[in-house]
């Protein structure tokens, strides 16, 4: 297993969502945003449900681990049945597995999924969506290796950064442990990234700040968002 998100970072860790990446060269994209020196992948799998959004399935993860068996996968599900998923995308090469609260029942169905992705010998993360309550998470938080914040409404790459977010940051990350990380992700960018880092995130998902760009400036942009 790949142990890259348990040990806690000096400097925030830059993951490139391939969401915004050519998905006709994604390899070669995925590629050259690590050797621009960001940390690992944010995989987006989208269900057309849980959100309004296509994205891939576990076929392509399988790919692009294949292409690059050393990268960090960490794929967040959005997607209404996140159990149906978590094996094929284990199977697929994933590091780290990540649902959404607002697909649980109650605590006890969040933390049973949890224990699911964990006997799969993957990494678990709990995703929060912008409007949902901060306190619905907080009693979870000792169960998961990685807490996500959404700081945009799930579905879509490119949106505006939520500002308001940031303060479930400050409520969450007094609360974890050395091992364990605090992730933002949705309108990450030069000029967001600070108040990110400030509120205690130590994982930036970033998109279209990355792949939007032209390749030769992603070296300069993961060094600036990176704080
Ligand atoms: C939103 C996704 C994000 C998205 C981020 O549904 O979960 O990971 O790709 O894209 P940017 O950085 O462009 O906001
Ligand atoms: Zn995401």
């Amino acid at each position: 297993m790949n142990d890259l998100l348990t040990s806690k970072p000096d400097k925030p860790m830059i993951a490139p969502s391939i969401l915004a990446a050519d998905f006709a060269h994604l390899a070669d994209d995925a590629l050259a945003s690590l050797d621009a020196g960001a940390d690992l992948l944010h995989v987006d799998i989208m269900d057309g449900h849980f959100v309004p959004n296509l994205s891939m399935g576990p076929a392509l993860c399988g790919s692009l681990h294949k292409a690059l068996p050393k990268a960090y996968l960490d794929v967040h599900l959005m997607v209404s049945d996140p159990a149906a998923y978590f094996k094929p995308f284990a199977d697929a090469g994933a590091d780290l597995l990540s649902f959404h609260i607002e697909v649980c029942d109650s605590e006890q169905h969040a933390r049973d999924l949890c224990g699911v992705v964990e006997d799969l010998g993957v990494k678990t993360g709990i995703v929060i969506n912008p409007p949902t309550d901060v306190e619905r998470v907080l009693p979870l938080v000792d169960a998961f290796d990685l807490v996500l914040v959404m700081s945009v409404n799930p579905g879509f790459g490119g949106q505006a950064f939520i500002p308001e977010v940031l303060e479930k940051g400050r409520r969450i990350k007094p609360m974890l442990k050395d091992h364990q990380r605090l992730e933002i992700d949705g309108g990450i960018g030069p000029a967001t990234a600070p108040q990110a880092i400030d509120a205690g995130f130590d994982v930036l998902v970033a998109g279209s700040a990355i792949y939007g760009k032209p390749r030769d400036q992603w070296s300069e942009i993961v060094r600036i968002l990176r704080g």
